[in-house]
């Protein structure tokens, strides 16, 4: 099974944005990500941080993603609460041949902030044009 990616935004300012000075809400969600998944186990989800995923007026943001999967990106996230609701869905991602969890499934914070899905990349077909070997 592939590796399942969580990308967490940890330059979000959260909305109402955090003070300058305070430490940034969306590095506060990727510590409690970190130590939900650290918890349990998880093997197969790879936690990565993330300079904006251009979701900025509804951050906190994260994405999951995972090869020949379905992407989606989920936002108004808050570090104190919603930790828990993204890795449950990574791990329903995970769980799903197509990363297409069942909807009714999902946890009530990503059915209703999820901000995008983004089909997965296919392999580009071989134009009959084209040679299939560089030619010298
Ligand atoms: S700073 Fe987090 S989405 Fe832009």
């Amino acid at each position: 099974m592939t590796t399942t990616i969580l990308y967490v935004c940890v330059t979000c300012r959260g909305n109402p944005a955090a003070a300058d000075d305070a430490p940034r809400p969306g590095a506060r969600l990727l510590a409690a990500v970190e130590q939900r998944l650290g918890a349990g186990g998880d093997k197969g989800i790879a936690v990565v941080p993330a300079n904006c995923l251009s979701n900025c007026p509804r951050g906190c943001s994260a994405a999951v993603s995972a090869s020949g999967k379905w992407t989606y990106v989920i936002g108004d996230l808050d570090p104190d609460r919603h930790a828990g609701d993204v890795v449950d869905f990574a791990r329903q991602h995970r769980a799903h041949a197509e990363g297409v969890p069942e909807w009714r499934e999902r946890p009530e914070h990503v059915r209703k902030h999820t901000i995008a899905r983004v089909p997965p990349v296919k392999p580009a077909a071989p134009s009959p044009s084209a040679p299939s070997q560089e030619q010298p």
